[in-house]
């Protein structure tokens, strides 16, 4: 189905283009492009798209939007100014002519996941666009709205932000109807004074909000300031979810266990029950989250949670990964939550691993990388998780990176399964110490690569198991 034509795609971006087309999607990545697809070429620091060009066309592109000058003669080409602005205007096309309601999600954790679960009951609900993985950025943001098909009846977006004044950027290109804030922690505290200062810039959100509804962490810290911004901002309706008595979507129960969740809470006024695949009590808020925008999209409850059912862990957030490595032993699980990590969430991510029962002969074992951009807080914050994987009943724990170090050195001795500068070199530790039944925790911000101890640990199944595909997600 055609998502923008050519005359479309020329008045949205001020453009020239060299002949008709039509095109289904828009992609900025020659990699993940798909036939039929319109592929603009961004210039970033390292790289220029337009070198890519041909690429796109052999991958299946119906055109692609290059600068003015640039000439090939594989397929159609749309000249204009700048590419990146092309792109900006075209997602602000995408919303202009949309008619759906918009969610948007932001916070300093749970965005991805809250989005997920937002895509899953919106799509219950009615035709639902959603933002890919983590497209929450100056190009992630536009590129979504340019995504948005004309027939949608919600649109699904998350925003993010490193710095003030990004997010005041994004939510004026997506105006939502509905905004979300899962929680307020100390994550990419560097840039900011305080976690005051991050509260203020995530509120950025309801400035690109025309009435519409909030819906706030109740039990955060910050709720009363994320109040006041959304009350100043104009907001017709402030929502709340939490534990607390006086949230007015509130979590009533909680069973907690390995691998799911099993919620009782009211919605608004209306008492609900119903199991989360995902476990973990963080989890559990975000979804209370998710089924407030349902009410308060005016979407039905029973139909959400018929649809919640399908929710599962995102790659690298909690999805589990069972590791044949010995003949008749127990598999090794791994918990795979390489993709992340602040402070909120390792203790998240603990909470979870305590309730994970090693096999027997097996050990409770985490695998930690640095937990990123907390500027000169990250020393005693990483410090600071001693005490918490103790709780958590941690066997044995090994770390890499420079931050990590400040935990491990002030680790009694029989806990130190071992350190190394990187998750390259660690990975060698790791695997060398791997016993059958043992349960891998493994985290850390992206830019720590912990994924590297995540495939490690993965490419030693032994080999029947892989060629059966039996290391699959449990
Ligand atoms: N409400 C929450 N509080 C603390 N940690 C959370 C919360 N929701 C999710 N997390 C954890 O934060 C990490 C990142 O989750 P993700 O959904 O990718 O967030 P984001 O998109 O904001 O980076 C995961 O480890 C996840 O379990
Ligand atoms: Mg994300």
């Amino acid at each position: 189905m055609s998502l923008w034509t050519s005359p479309e795609i020329e008045q949205a971006t001020n453009g020239k283009a060299t002949q008709d087309f039509s095109a289904t999607g828009v992609s900025i990545d020659t990699r993940t492009l798909k036939k039929g697809e319109v592929y603009i070429a961004l210039k970033g620091d390292a790289l220029d798209g337009h070198d890519y060009v041909d690429a796109a066309f052999k991958a299946g592109a119906a055109a692609a939007v290059v600068r003015e000058g640039f000439k090939t003669a594989t397929g159609p080409l749309v000249h204009v100014g700048d590419t990146m602005t092309a792109l900006e205007k075209l997602g602000a096309a995408g919303r202009a002519r949309s008619k759906a309601k918009i969610i948007a999600v932001t916070g300093s954790a749970g965005k991805t996941g809250t989005k997920e679960m937002l895509s899953i009951v919106f799509g219950a609900l009615g035709p639902t666009h959603a933002s890919k993985k983590s497209f929450n950025n100056h190009w992630g943001v536009p590129l979504s709205l340019a995504n948005l098909p004309q027939d949608a009846a919600y649109g699904v977006f998350e925003l993010g932000m490193n710095h003030a004044g990004e997010l005041a950027n994004l939510t004026q290109q997506v105006r939502p109807h509905i905004a979300i804030i899962t929680t307020i922690e100390p994550v990419h505290i560097e840039f900011f004074k305080s976690v005051e200062a991050i509260a203020d810039a995530k509120a950025e959100i309801f400035s690109g909000m025309k009435g519409g509804t909030a819906i706030l962490p109740f039990d955060n810290p910050h709720f009363a300031r994320l109040k006041a911004h959304a009350e100043k901002a104009g907001l017709k309706k402030i929502l709340s979810f939490g534990e607390d008595e006086d949230a007015q979507s509130r979590l009533i129960d909680c069973a907690l266990h390995a691998d799911s969740t099993k919620v009782t809470a009211e919605i608004l006024g209306e008492r609900v029950k119903y199991k989360l695949n995902i476990p973990g009590k963080h989890i559990a808020l975000n979804s209370l989250s998710a089924l407030t925008a349902v009410k308060a999209a005016g979407g039905s409850l029973s139909v959400a949670l018929e649809a919640l059912k399908n929710s599962e862990p995102v790659e690298g957030r909690g999805n589990r990964i069972s590791v044949a490595i010995a003949e008749g032993r127990p598999p090794v699980t791994v918990i795979n939550e390489s993709y992340n990590a602040n402070p909120a969430a390792m203790l998240a991510a603990f909470e979870v691993f305590a309730m994970t029962a090693p096999a027997p002969g097996g050990r409770r074992i985490a695998v930690l990388g640095d937990m990123l951009e907390l500027g000169k807080e990250g020393p005693r914050l990483h410090a600071s998780l001693a005490n918490p994987l103790l709780k958590a009943k941690t066997d044995l724990l090994f770390c890499c990176g420079p931050l990590m170090d400040a935990l491990y050195q002030q680790l009694p001795p029989d806990w130190r399964g071992g350190y190394a500068k990187d998750s390259q070199a660690l990975s060698a530790l790791v695997t060398a110490a791997v016993k059958p039944g043992d349960v891998f925790l493994v985290k850390g911000s992206a830019g720590s690569k912990m994924s590297y101890v995540v495939q490690a640990l993965q490419d030693m199944a032994l080999p029947h198991t892989k060629a059966k595909g039996t290391q699959h997600a449990v």
